[in-house]
Formats: C-alpha cells, sequence, structure tokens
C-alpha cells in the first residue's frame, strides 16, 4: 500500500526523505508529499499528486538550499489511494490544528467518518476526502503539550489499520510512530534514527533495525527510539541485522527491475536451495519449521492460505504434495478464508505463503488459523516481516529484495520451496530414498535450466512484438501446468494490461471458446508431460476457430511444435519441476509484450507490491 518515512538526526532531511520515497516507491506510487522543520520552527508541507520525481522537482522548486539544509527532522509518504481521489489534497501528509501537527498513515481507518464528523462539530475544517485526516484532527484534539500522549489517546478510538509518523511545532526533535496491522520498522544509526514502511530506505544509512509489532508506539529522537504500549508501558524490541546489501535493490543496469529479477533467478534459486538437500537422506532440512519428521508425519491435511500469484504457487504445491507426499492439500484465498470460519485442527498444517509478508488477508488467515488451534508455516521472503514473526515457524525463500510489482522471482522460489517442503513430507511418508535423491537432483539443476530459458529471451522477445497489440489472450495447460498457466496470464494481465485469463484447457469448451477469433491468441503450455496429447486436441480447437497459438513447447518435441503458430522452446523437465522453468519463459513474454506497448512495468497503474488493507 502506502510507504512512510521518516527521519531525525543531524543531516540534511528533505533529501534523505525523497530518496526514501524513491526506495517505497513500489508500495504505491499515486501521489506523495512531506514536511518538514523550517529555520523558524514551524512545519512546511510540500504535496504533489503523481511519482515521487513530481515531489522532488516541486520541493526543488519552492524551497530555496539553505532552507533544505538546515531541516534535520521530517517526515514523507509515497500513496497508494484508498480513500479519495489521488490529488494534491489528498495526499499525506495531513495537518491539524492550523499545522502544528503532522502526519502520514499507512492503512485504512475504518470509522473515519463518525471521527470526521465529531471533529467537524469540534470547528475542525477538513481539506482532504482521506480518512487519514480525521486522525490528524484528532490527534490535535487530544493535544496538551505532550505529543506521545495526544497520539495514544488518538489511537485508543481508532478501528482499521496502520502505520504512522506524526510531527508537531512542539517538539521539533521528535518524530511519534505506531503501528497496527501494517509494518514500520526502525533504524537505529549513529546520532540519526530513520522510520520506514520496509528496510529497503533504511539500509543505506544503517543495518541495524528494530520491527515494530501491532500495539507499539514509539516516541523517536536522534537518539534512538523509546517504545511503549498505548496505555504507557515500556516494551523492549530486539535489534535485527538486515542481511542483503543495498545494491540488490538497485536495478543493476537493467532497464527494469522486473527484467532485473527474472534474469537474477538462477541465483536466486541457488539462494533457496543452498544448504536444504540431503543428499545423503534423499531429503530436505528446512530447519526454520522446527518439527522432527515424527511431527509433520502427524501432519494429516496440509491448507495453503495466499493471495494473487502466492496464491498460484500454492496451487502448484497443492500437486506436489498430493503426488509426493500423498497429503490432501486445499490451497484457498486467503480473504475468503479468514471469514468463512474454517474447519481447522492439530493435525492440520496451515502453510502461509507471502512474500511480502505484509499481506493483511493472509496475515488474518494465519492469525484465524492459529485460533483455530492448527500448525502453522510461513513461507516468506521478507526477512522479519509479520507473517513471518507471527506464523512463528516457516521458510525463507532467501530471494533477496523483490522491488518489481509483478512477482517473479519469488514465485519461483516459492513453488521450489514447496518442493522441497513436500519432499520432506513425503519422506516421513511413503517416498523411498531413491526417489527421495532423484528428487533432489531435479532441484539442484534448476538454476541451471532456468539460465537455458534466459538464453532463449531474444527469440521470445520476436514473439511477444508480435502479439503486443492484442487485447485479449488465454493461457491453457493441464494438471501442475494449470495454475502455472494462472500466473501466466496474471504476469500478462498486470504489467501489459491485455485482459488475460487462464484456464484448465479442457475448459475452454465449455463457454470461454466462443470468444476466440483470429485477433485472439491462445499461449498453450505443451511441456512434454502426461496430458499433452489432451492439450493438443486443445490447441486444435483453438486452431479451428482461427486463434493464433503460442505454445511453450519441450525442446526437440516437433509434434507439439507442428500444431503451433509460434514456439517458445524450454528445456525437458519433469513435472515438478516444469511450473518453475516454465513461469520463467511466461514472465519474459509478457515483459516483452508491456515493453512493447511502452507500459509503466515496474509500477503498474492501480497496483501496490504488498497489499496490507482489505
Ligand atoms: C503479483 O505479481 C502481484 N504483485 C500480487 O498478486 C501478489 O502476488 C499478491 O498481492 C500477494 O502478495 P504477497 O506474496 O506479498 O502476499
Amino acid at each position: 500500500m502506502c510507504g512512510i518515512v521518516g527521519y531525525v538526526g543531524k543531516r540534511p532531511a528533505t533529501e534523505l526523505l525523497i530518496n526514501g520515497l524513491h526506495r517505497l516507491e513500489y508500495r504505491g506510487y499515486d501521489s506523495a508529499g512531506l514536511a518538514f522543520f523550517t529555520a523558524s520552527g514551524a512545519i512546511r508541507v510540500i504535496k504533489q499528486a503523481g511519482k515521487v520525481a513530481l515531489l522532488e522537482k516541486k520541493l526543488i522548486e519552492t524551497t530555496d538550499a539553505t532552507e533544505r539544509e538546515n531541516a534535520h527532522l521530517g517526515i514523507a509518504h509515497t500513496r497508494w489511494a484508498t480513500h479519495g481521489l489521488p490529488t494534491e489534497e489528498n495526499a499525506h501528509p495531513h495537518t491539524a490544528c492550523s499545522g502544528e501537527i503532522a502526519l502520514v498513515h499507512n492503512g485504512i481507518i475504518e470509522n473515519y467518518a463518525s471521527i470526521r464528523k465529531q471533529m467537524e462539530s469540534h470547528g475542525c475544517v477538513f481539506s482532504s476526502q482521506t480518512d487519514t485526516e480525521a486522525l490528524a484532527h484528532l490527534i490535535g484534539a487530544y493535544y496538551k503539550g505532550d505529543l506521545l500522549a495526544a497520539v495514544s489517546q488518538a489511537l485508543k478510538k481508532v478501528e482499521g489499520t496502520y502505520g504512522i509518523a506524526v510531527i508537531s511545532v512542539h517538539h521539533p526533535d521528535q518524530i511519534v510512530v505506531a503501528r497496527k496491522g501494517s509494518p514500520l520498522v526502525i533504524g537505529v544509526g549513529e546520532n540519526e534514527t530513520i522510520v520506514a514502511s520496509d528496510v529497503s530506505a533504511i539500509v543505506s544509512h544503517t543495518r541495524q533495525v528494530i520491527y515494530l509489532q501491532d500495539g507499539d508506539i514509539a516516541l523517536v529522537t536522534l537518539a534512538g527510539p523509546q517504545i511503549f504500549t498505548l496505555d504507557n508501558a515500556t516494551v523492549h524490541r530486539p535489534v535485527a541485522t538486515i542481511e542483503w546489501e543495498i545494491g540488490a535493490a538497485e536495478k543493476g543496469g537493467f532497464e527494469h527491475f522486473m527484467l532485473k529479477e527474472i534474469f537474477e533467478q538462477p541465483m536466486a534459486l541457488q539462494n533457496a536451495i543452498r544448504g536444504r538437500l540431503d543428499m545423503a537422506l534423499g531429503t530436505a532440512i528446512l530447519s526454520g519449521l522446527n518439527m522432527t519428521p515424527r511431527e509433520l508425519a502427524t501432519v494429516q491435511r496440509l491448507i495453503i492460505v495466499a493471495c494473487g500469484t502466492s496464491l498460484h504457487a500454492g496451487m502448484v504445491g497443492k500437486y506436489l504434495f498430493e503426488a509426493l507426499a500423498t497429503l490432501p492439500t486445499d490451497p484457498e484465498q486467503a480473504a475468503e478464508f479468514r471469514y468463512c470460519n474454517p474447519i481447522l485442527g492439530p493435525n492440520e498444517l496451515v502453510v502461509a505463503i507471502s512474500q511480502s509478508g505484509e499481506t493483511a488477508d493472509t496475515l488474518a488467515a494465519v492469525r484465524e488459523s492459529i485460533q483455530k488451534g492448527a500448525l502453522v508455516a510461513g513461507l516468506c521472503n521478507v526477512v522479519g516481516s509479520t507473517i513471518a514473526r507471527e506464523a512463528g515457524r516457516g521458510v525463507y525463500l532467501h530471494a533477496g529484495p523483490e522491488i518489481g510489482v509483478a512477482s517473479t522471482k519469488a514465485f519461483t522460489a516459492q513453488v521450489t520451496v514447496l518442493l522441497m517442503l513436500a519432499l520432506k513430507l513425503g519422506r516421513c511418508r511413503r517416498l523411498s530414498r531413491e526417489d527421495g535423491l532423484w528428487l533432489c537432483q531435479e532441484i539442484t539443476a534448476i538454476p541451471s535450466m532456468i539460465e537455458k530459458v534466459l538464453a532463449q529471451s531474444h527469440a521470445i522477445e520476436v514473439i511477444a512484438s508480435k502479439y503486443a497489440s492484442v487485447s485479449n489472450a488465454f493461457f491453457i495447460g493441464r494438471g501442475i501446468l494449470y495454475p502455472t498457466a494462472l500466473e501466466g496470464a496474471l504476469k500478462l494481465k498486470e504489467i501489459s494490461y491485455i485482459h488475460a485469463e487462464g484456464y484448465q484447457a479442457a475448459e475452454l469448451k465449455h463457454g470461454p471458446i466462443a470468444l476466440l477469433d483470429e485477433h485472439f491468441p491462445v499461449i498453450a503450455l505443451l511441456n512434454d508431460l502426461p496430458g499433452k496429447e489432451k492439450t493438443l486436441g486443445n490447441v486444435q480447437e483453438c486452431r479451428a476457430r482461427k486463434a493464433p497459438v503460442i505454445g511453450i513447447v519441450t525442446e526437440g518435441d516437433h509434434e507439439a511444435e507442428e500444431v503451433c503458430n509460434d514456439v517458445i522452446r524450454i528445456p525437458r523437465t519433469s513435472q515438478y519441476t516444469a511450473p518453475v522453468i516454465t513461469a520463467v519463459a511466461l514472465q519474459l513474454f509478457a515483459y516483452y509484450v508491456a515493453r512493447a506497448r511502452g507500459c509503466e512495468i515496474d509500477q503498474p497503474r492501480n497496483l501496490a507490491k504488498s497489499v496490507t488493507v482489505e
């Protein structure tokens, strides 16, 4: 959703805040703003609709260098609109008490309408349609000389989610921050403190961070944070060390983060696999699970909760767990799961998949599962994220930061980790050591297989440019390739805005085939695996309606090549690794179509990297 950042220290704050916003822009990018102290002690607020770069331009044009040089404390925000259009008025920070208090907020104040009415009855004048402004005025109403106390009292009246940073003209050396439901991290530096929605805005200044937890409020000065509950009880939170370098959050010479992250997959998957395969016992070592083979053997059903691309990985997981571990597996859309009063018990293992570890619906599904007494494990990429911490056990992807909004390396790492988990659960059941060893070989070969697909990138680009002007597309596959087709469609949809749908290949005949014509391409996953013959039949049905067919085909499979208009060749794989290898080809196809259409690939319209509200 939104990204917030704050700074107090000895360095010029505005430049640092703007750089922090650039790093957080993947979280939301429809408007931005910052607030800082002027030499006269007043709070200066500058806001702009559109990207952070426009705000930066406005800052330079409307302030002088001395003013910026002398500002050593400030807060800033990049927005993903929930309430009110992405305009300058609705951009954050929002102020109260004629500008004496300024606030930036990530989340949703659900009871903002009643707070607004109450504040208006006290004479407060609102200048925006946002939920956040109501909180700013509420803090103002409670302010009696102690900013921390005023924010605590106001937050007790709030329903919803928040990560906030607040400043006041009466406290030019303080920032008050608090979180409930939205992430907030504090970076502890030498004579300076940075607060942000995630570590990507902090890592270039310090690697020592504190993850605030729900219900925490902190008084932040350049000496560091003091953390309390809303009832003013002191809270201790451990200092953690960020494990990745700032370079990981830069484009490294690639045109887009998405392309960089696609080409990073061999290395990212090596990191996800490293030290996790036992080549003697033919099983996987997933110490973060913290479960003995005996405990794993008692698991009778697996439930996977996730959203978007992570749910597609979970749907691939169903095929892996049922085939390799004979374990009934139900992938569930988290937003449905959290409200359907799920039937869970002590012998169910709930696996929550989330790249960011902050997706609100998946987090709520985790909390509901814990409430129901199920075993819960998190499968996350962001270390220290809320889902990872609250699940209490799980597996980190180690894929490195994923900045592009369209998830790529996280998907392939998620499926690879699910494959290792299925191997481990299988070896606690009927899977033999020989089969386990074979699977370890298969998994070890994934990075080099991906290299072979990346080597096809130019050929894929040529095909993609040919289809860049279409308005619709179908992706079809069978078995474990069905959720892979869903993922291919999602990638094309979210970055090129082409209306794409994924289907189980046989499903077309039950309606969707009515849409096909010569302008409606079908991307068919024709990997040389069980079910291919049937999919070839479905391809013939599409061709009979003049639909052009792009085949993802196993190299050397001429039978499949013959039925396609265009062919993307990938190496031969087993069905267990096919979704990973095929996904890379589909990611490249989507990327090159979107680039040919001139789309904003890293920050697609209307999207955000981590969905922290319902
Ligand atoms: C994928 O490209 C999208 N960005 C989106 O569907 C994403 O997968 C979904 O929001 C889940 O995010 P998570 O993995 O961080 O929970």
